[in-house]
């Protein structure tokens, strides 16, 4: 199964238009998760007390793990979000931190290093920036988990940028990354 993780808000986003271009070149079934549909949520107090005691007891039948467990068996992910505020918006970080499971995605070998449990190859980060776009705290920070923490070991940056700059043609711009993919 390939996982297409949709952080998209817009209803007319033109990065989940790019990311489109990247899943149907990649090919192959693609399970859609849009993670403003799906109820994810923080994890607060009572979520995160009950999420420890049941990793303590080495328990992951609960419901609380199947996205986890989802993004573990993925072949191939793909993420698209936005370009918000130099980095992305914060539904990716609730989803990440919903996922980030030790015992599920990562562990830890026997000398305290981190040790990736994902069964992916590759992960596409597909953005697209108003202005000039900066990977640090957005596809930097997702191909740090992904290579160092989750154990996929290929990652790749997608984007198209000064989309809302005057003077710059949007559309033109977002063809001519599309087409890089067909
Ligand atoms: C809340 C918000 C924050 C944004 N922050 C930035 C930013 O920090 N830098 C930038 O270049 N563009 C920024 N933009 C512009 C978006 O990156 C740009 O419009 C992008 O193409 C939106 O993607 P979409 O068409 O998929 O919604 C922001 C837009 C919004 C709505």
């Amino acid at each position: 199964m390939n996982l297409y993780i949709n952080c998209c808000v817009r209803e007319e986003s033109r990065t989940d238009r790019l990311a489109h271009a990247v899943i149907n070149k990649i090919g192959g079934d693609f399970h859609v998760l849009d993670l403003y549909s799906e109820n994810i949520k923080p994890l607060d107090n009572e979520r995160l007390s009950h999420r420890m005691e049941l990793c303590a007891n080495n328990d992951f039948s609960d419901t609380i793990f199947d996205l986890a467990k989802q993004f573990a068996s993925a072949e191939t992910i793909v993420i698209a979000a936005p370009y918000w505020d130099s980095s992305f918006p914060s539904m990716l970080k609730i989803y990440l931190e919903n996922i980030y499971v030790i015992g599920i995605v990562t562990d830890y070998d026997d000398k305290g290093m981190p040790k990736g449990l994902c069964s992916a190859k590759k992960l596409y980060y597909v953005t697209t920036a108003g202005g000039v776009y900066d990977s640090i705290y957005s596809y930097g920070y997702i191909e740090n988990l992904a290579k160092n923490y989750f154990g996929i070991k290929q990652t790749e940056l997608v984007k198209a940028e000064m989309l809302d700059i005057v003077g710059f043609d949007a559309e033109d711009i977002l063809q001519r990354e599309i087409q890089k993919w067909q």
